[in-house]
């Protein structure tokens, strides 16, 4: 059976299989007039969400709060844990979520260690939904991506994509990578340097599933023939103490993208980015990276809709 979305916690891309995506899609692509505020619509007014930031954030939290919000509902925000009770107090995080899981009716958790939305949604009355846990996973934003392939390559299977980077400490192409696997023929190169690959069982789970995977540092050759290029920022931020930083070799720039490229190559980053990506990218009309960005808000309306059972009651 396919999975109910139904009152559930979303917390590993490997929740989900073909019917549920195809049912966050197309409603998310309803979900646009909504967005941008030309359709006022109330379906949400009687839900408060709980917007729990343990670590930094721009895109996931801000779309998560305008989607809901967009939906009629009400966010209580917590994007620094100082000012809870928390630090001071030492308040632990169990219960911390065991209290805020009371006053609202579902809560995004973002945290930097793996694995503690899991424990959230342990100790919540309400589902939990992964905003990103360390250099785990963060399937909101991979549901997110694979829309954005869907809408601008106008399909999901029978397709090549190129993941480049820190391919190590990218959560986001941790959840992608699963949630491709679902997919028919789709060819996935992974180009990183060294210690920067995709970890291996990550590639093990996805080539048995199904995927054709291909592992290279070679930048030029691994995006020759991509459909997409999917570029990841070195995450620094996860550094260990004293590892000294290689990750950042690869820089896409026009030059690139018209003499390396497959003609018409879509170019996304889960953002933000740093060198990676060069400026003068920006306004080709296959550099998707922030139309990306702007389907976090539909992709996330659509995950509360389901979430809440209201799948056929927005409008
Ligand atoms: C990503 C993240 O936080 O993992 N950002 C995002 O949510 N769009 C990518 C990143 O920080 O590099």
């Amino acid at each position: 059976m396919s999975f109910d979305f139904l009152r559930s916690s979303i917390l590993s891309s490997e929740q989900f299989d073909v019917p549920s995506l195809e049912r966050v899609f197309s409603l998310a692509k309803r979900m646009r007039r909504i967005a941008s505020g030309e359709v006022t619509c109330k379906v949400l007014q009687d839900n408060v969400l709980g917007s729990c930031f343990f670590e930094e954030s721009t895109r996931t939290r801000w779309s998560s709060e305008a989607g809901f919000m967009r939906l009629g509902g009400q966010v209580i925000t917590m994007w620094d844990p100082r000012f809870s009770s928390m630090e001071k107090k030492k308040e632990t995080f169990e219960d911390t979520i065991r209290v805020l899981s009371g006053y609202v009716d579902v809560i995004v958790v973002r945290h930097s260690e793996i694995g503690k939305a899991t424990i959230a949604a342990q100790y919540s009355r309400v589902p939990v939904i992964n905003g990103g846990d360390g250099q785990g996973e963060h399937p909101t934003q991979a549901l997110l991506d694979a829309f954005t392939i869907q809408q601008e390559v106008g399909r999901l299977n029978d397709f090549h994509i190129a993941m480049v980077g820190d391919l190590v400490r990218g959560r986001t192409v941790h959840s992608l990578l699963k949630i491709l696997s679902l997919f028919e023929d789709v060819r996935v190169t992974l180009i990183a340097s060294g210690k920067w690959q995709m970890p291996d069982d990550m590639v093990k789970k996805a080539e048995q599933a199904g995927c054709k995977i291909y592992q290279t540092d070679d930048f030029e050759r691994g995006i020759k023939s991509a459909d997409v290029i999917y570029m990841v920022r070195p995450q620094k931020e996860r550094a260990e103490n004293g590892e000294s930083e290689m990750c950042d070799r690869y820089c896409l720039d026009v030059r690139v993208v018209e003499n390396k490229c497959k003609k018409g190559v879509v170019i996304m980053h889960p953002l933000p980015r740093n060198n990676e990506i060069a400026k003068d990218v920006d306004d080709l009309p296959n550099a998707a990276y922030f139309r990306q960005a702007e389907n976090g808000t539909l992709v996330r309306m659509a995950l509360y809709l389901l979430i809440f059972g209201k799948e056929d009651k927005f409008v």
